[in-house]
């Protein structure tokens, strides 16, 4: 069978590659997102993942007066976008106001986060370290701020750019201040806006991805490696557990899936646009259309990835300790569940199902750190083996 470890290449500043590199777009001429991130004039980085955001080369966005750079992975194009911004060492970035509502990961660092409404003496401040995730809500002013002495700050921003630039492809709609602004903000309670968040439960069955039964809801994650409020997610095996956030007043979502050291999750596919992030762990995941060459993404902290509209992708955890994904997930219209919600053998891999290859890789990556795996032996016998949710308990903490 064929498989694949890309090796990531270089190429001048602007288009680094990491992983296979995608082919050329064509000769269709630019959509209005793309013009406004070339005339940017920082680097994008493209491929099918970015082993580490936190060495990524950045370039000046001189409005912006930082450090930064666009990535977008196979799967992201025209939908979501991400970049990384750098903030050096007691520095702050200028205020901005976006019209549109933007999730920040802190890849590494230590800050603080001014939030306020245009036209008011009112404002929120929050302070936040590595792994901390917060919502800059649309039509409000913010200003990033680096609190340490020494460390520069690493953030990763996401949002819908992409898609809204298409509605309205002008670019100065999305950053423009003043009293239109100012008229669109929404009055947030900024006293709340920050604190914690809180679960929301529904009686009825949820259906849809960012609208379940149960969800967080917040702005403000101060520590994604340590958060425990994770529910049983079986079907996908791995003593999976997750959980699922909903950021108030925005239709963005994502989850953060905890699994079991030494062990991997089945193979499943979806729609395009997730940025998914490290918060601990170390690992790989394999990612293939069907009946196509397989690419592995190495990660560990600091790495990003994006399977790609339905592709096939599974994600293997070879560290002693519990590994952590967090997906930023794209507009709902882009899930792309099979058509058929009950058939989930057309988007899931169950264990008994899956090339040998996926078995050997993974116990051979295991060797090669003196390590074995924790994937029962019944898992690969039993078509409708179920991991207990106990097992799953004891190995995810
Ligand atoms: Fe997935």
């Amino acid at each position: 069978m064929s498989t694949t470890t890309p090796t990531p290449s270089h190429e001048a500043p602007g288009t680094t590659h990491n992983g296979q590199a995608p082919k050329a777009q064509g000769r269709r001429p630019m959509f209005t997102y793309e013009r406004w991130r070339e005339s940017i004039g920082i680097p994008i980085h493209r491929g099918y993942y970015m082993e580490d955001l936190t060495t990524l080369e950045l370039g000046l966005w001189k409005e912006r007066q930082a450090q930064a750079a666009f990535i977008e992975l196979v799967g992201q194009e025209g939908i979501t976008e991400t970049r990384v911004t750098e903030i050096p060492p007691r520095g702050s970035l200028p205020a901005v106001q976006l019209a549109f509502d933007e999730v920040v990961y802190v890849l590494k660092g230590w800050g603080a986060t001014t939030v306020w409404r245009p036209g008011s003496s009112e404002k929120k401040s929050f302070e936040w370290h590595e792994a901390s995730m917060f919502m800059l809500p649309r039509h409000y002013l913010h200003e990033i701020h680096n609190t340490h002495g020494s460390e520069p700050i690493r953030l990763l921003h996401y949002n819908y750019l992409p898609l809204a630039m298409s509605a309205v492809p002008d670019p100065t709609f999305f950053f423009a201040d003043g009293a239109d602004a100012e008229d669109r903000a929404r009055d947030l309670d900024l006293k709340q806006f920050y604190g914690e968040a809180t679960l929301r439960k529904e009686e009825h069955e949820g259906v849809l991805w960012g609208r379940r039964k149960e969800a967080w809801v917040g702005n403000f994650f101060p520590d994604m490696r340590v958060w425990d409020r994770l529910e049983s997610n079986a079907t996908r095996g791995a003593g999976g557990r997750s959980v699922f956030i909903e950021f108030p007043g925005s239709e963005m979502t994502c989850h953060m899936s905890v699994f079991a050291p030494r062990t991997y999750k089945k193979a499943h596919r979806h729609g395009p646009g997730r940025a998914i992030v490290i918060p601990t762990g170390e690992g790989y995941s394999v990612m293939w259309q069907e009946g196509k060459e397989k690419v592995v993404a190495p990660w560990r902290p600091g790495s990003m990835l994006t399977p790609p509209d339905r592709w096939f992708h599974q994600h293997f955890n070879v560290g002693s300790a519990p590994a952590r994904y967090l997906a930023l997930h794209p507009p709902m219209q882009f899930y792309g569940h099979a058509e058929k919600i009950e058939d989930r053998a057309k988007d899931q891999i169950e264990y008994v199902d899956e090339d040998p290859w996926i078995r050997e890789k993974f116990e051979g990556e295991l060797r090669a750190r003196d390590l074995t795996s924790l994937v029962p032996a019944e898992a690969y016998e039993q078509r409708d083996y179920t991991w207990s949710t106990s097992a799953a308990a004891s190995q995810a903490d």
